[in-house]
């Protein structure tokens, strides 16, 4: 689509908006954000819309006017949850009207879209990942009394831009650059859910951040499915990127996730090395130890290379760590491909091991592979990796004990109001007593104690 044509797209939104203001009632809106950064950032851009608009968030969805559910397509047990989410509000629809929308990734999957047309219908709007921008219109035709409005786009998204947006941190704030996914990981529903990749403008994505640092934000998370398969333009690519970032005055930290093994390129770890504000903490999914599994997941790396990949980074940046997702039970998967899979986190020592079971997606490559693993061989698997990455990790935190680490902090711990808490450059959760005062400042903690979730310290006067 023309640049123009995309512009008085938007301007056309903002009208939306502004004659819902106009109807001037004061109404209260809940979203239910499930799944990844991504669709969090998406729910921001849906909550900067309502707030033009007029609505005022609240924090319990029986009280809202308009409730959404924003959802994510991961795992299948997230699925169903989001079913028995539309069910409690079927009261909620009878007794006080609310207005029902169903958005996110489930909305791309055609089973998902006519199962709500059978079984739910008081859902009022359905809109997909491609078409957000498009909400301020379908609740001004709900509202002016269209039965239902459904639109999901199934063509590959364009990037809109100059959405309004409300974002959940005062110091941190989350950054979409890129869309979509080209990868076809076998066991992947995003590919389908977000189509194909595609990059916001450096332009865009610089003015956005300089606005942040303006507005008093020090940390940045870059995000895309596939972060460093960025292209902004003719040579311009994630490290480009990093760089022009990090000569943003105000912006201390960066973060970003997530990069595919493989496509790190050595450009990338050189930019990570240089660059100051840049978080020497890697988020760097593994899936899977053996190369075998990870041929079959369609990974395009295999162990060794992911391991040899982890050296030249560590021989690059000095005192840089590792994050990493695994799926255990991926259709196939022996008890030799598992020992792999237990070898490499032995190996690399993750800060952090995000775990997954194998759940199948409709209309993936590895739904229709033969040997899918019984529940209780994925469970017992999923023990065995559970244990040994909590050993490691504790193992690991004991590195941490006696140092002084500087800490951006953020916010209160979600158990003791008495507790502050925030993250070391190296994304460990610590957590200390402190003012509240202090929060959004950056302090300097001396680590006392070690636990597997997280680090307890003291503030150094
Ligand atoms: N089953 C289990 N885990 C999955 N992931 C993606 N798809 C599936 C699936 N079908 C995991 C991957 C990915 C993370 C976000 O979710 O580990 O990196
Ligand atoms: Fe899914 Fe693979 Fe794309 Fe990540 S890289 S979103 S796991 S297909």
């Amino acid at each position: 689509m023309i640049e123009t044509v995309k512009e008085e797209e938007i301007q056309k939104q903002y009208e939306y908006m502004e004659k819902i203001k106009d109807f001037g009632f004061s109404k209260k809106y809940f979203i239910d954000t499930m799944g990844c950064k991504l669709n969090e950032n998406d729910s921001e851009k849906i909550a900067g819309m309502l707030e033009q608009m007029g609505y005022t968030e609240i924090d319990k969805m029986e009280d809202a006017d308009i409730v959404v559910l924003n959802t994510c397509s991961i795992r299948e047990n997230a699925e169903e949850k989001v079913f028995g989410k539309l069910g409690e509000l079927k009261r909620q629809k009878e007794e006080k009207g609310a207005i029902i929308c169903f958005a996110g990734c489930m909305s791309q999957e055609e089973h998902v879209v006519e199962r709500i047309k059978k079984s739910y219908p008081y859902v009022d709007i359905l809109f997909g990942t491609h078409n957000i921008y498009k909400f301020p219109e379908m609740l001004y035709d709900k509202l002016l009394g269209q039965k239902k409005v459904f639109d999901v786009w199934n063509i590959d998204g364009e990037v809109w831009e100059g959405l309004p947006i409300k974002r959940e941190d005062t110091k941190s704030a989350s950054v979409t650059i890129m869309n979509g996914c080209n990868n076809f990981c076998s066991y992947c529903i995003v590919p389908y859910t977000r189509g194909r990749e595609r990059s916001r403008k450096p332009e865009d994505i610089l003015d956005e951040i300089r606005n942040l640092a303006k507005d008093g934000y020090r940390e940045i998370m870059l995000l895309g499915q596939n972060v460093n398969s960025y292209h902004g333009r003719e040579n311009y690519n994630f490290a480009n990127l990093l760089y022009d970032i990090d000569m943003i005055e105000g912006i201390d930290i960066v973060r970003f996730m997530s990069p595919h093994p493989k496509d790190f390129k050595d450009d990338v770890i050189e930019a990570i090395a240089n660059c100051k504000s840049v978080c020497k903490v890697i988020h760097l999914p593994l899936q899977s130890g053996s190369t075998k599994v990870l041929r079959d997941m369609n990974r395009g790396y295999t162990k060794e290379e992911y391991l040899s990949l982890v050296q030249k980074i560590r021989d690059k940046v000095p005192d840089v760590t590792f994050t990493t997702d695994i799926i255990v039970g991926f259709p196939g998967e022996t008890e030799e491909d598992f020992e792999d899979t237990l070898d490499v986190v032995k190996k690399v020592g993750f800060e952090q091991i995000y775990m997954f079971i194998y759940s199948v997606r409709k209309g993936t490559r590895a739904e229709k592979m033969e040997n899918h693993i019984p529940e209780e061989i994925k469970s017992e698997r999923f023990q065995r990796l559970k244990v040994l990455a909590d050993n490691l990790i504790e193992e690991e935190n004991k590195k941490y004990l006696g140092t002084i680490q500087k800490i951006l902090v953020e916010g209160e711990s979600k158990t003791n109001a008495e507790v502050l808490t925030g993250r070391t450059r190296t994304g460990k959760i610590v957590h200390f007593e402190g003012s509240k005062a202090l929060i959004g400042s950056e302090v300097e903690v001396k680590i006392i104690s070690e636990h597997v979730w997280y680090l307890k310290g003291k503030l150094v006067e």
